[in-house]
């Protein structure tokens, strides 16, 4: 029987909503408050959704402890307490968003999940960020 397992990680990090495609009063227009200059912080909490088929003997689907490593290498520990414009190659350029701040973590789990479990299972399902109470974003990467 496949079940889900969703885990769940903490990381807080400043940010600023700024695209260098946008006039700076663009940047005002577009992301208001978001938009100041010296940025703000958030208290980012990060689900991950995993999927799969519990073993017979030990009862789990996912091996916690596997999945909490690859999370504090992968994300945690480059992201927090960080400004992500600043310190996170990828939002030199792409505006540090909830949507591409979940993108993100997606990606860099991806390319590392067949390593850290390399039988077909447990597969990546979600990837949820919530920023704030009332944003939050997810992201469904896997078929
Ligand atoms: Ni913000």
């Amino acid at each position: 029987m496949t079940v889900r397992l969703t885990r769940r990680y903490y990381f807080a990090a400043s940010h600023r909503l700024h695209s260098p495609a946008l006039t700076d009063a663009e940047n005002r227009e577009t992301f208001g408050k978001c938009n100041n200059p010296y940025g703000h912080g958030h208290d980012y909490e990060v689900e991950l959704t995993v999927r799969g088929e519990v073993d017979a003997i030990t009862g789990r689907m996912v091996d916690v402890p596997t999945l909490d490593r690859l999370t504090e290498d992968q994300i945690l520990t480059p992201f927090r307490w960080r400004n992500l414009n600043e310190e996170v190659e990828v939002f030199r350029t792409e505006v540090p968003t909830t949507e591409n701040l979940a993108r993100e973590v997606d990606r860099r789990l991806r390319v590392v999940w067949r390593t850290a479990f390399p039988q077909d299972e447990p597969r990546l399902e979600k990837v949820r960020i919530r920023e704030t109470d009332r944003n939050i974003c997810e992201v469904t990467g896997c078929p």
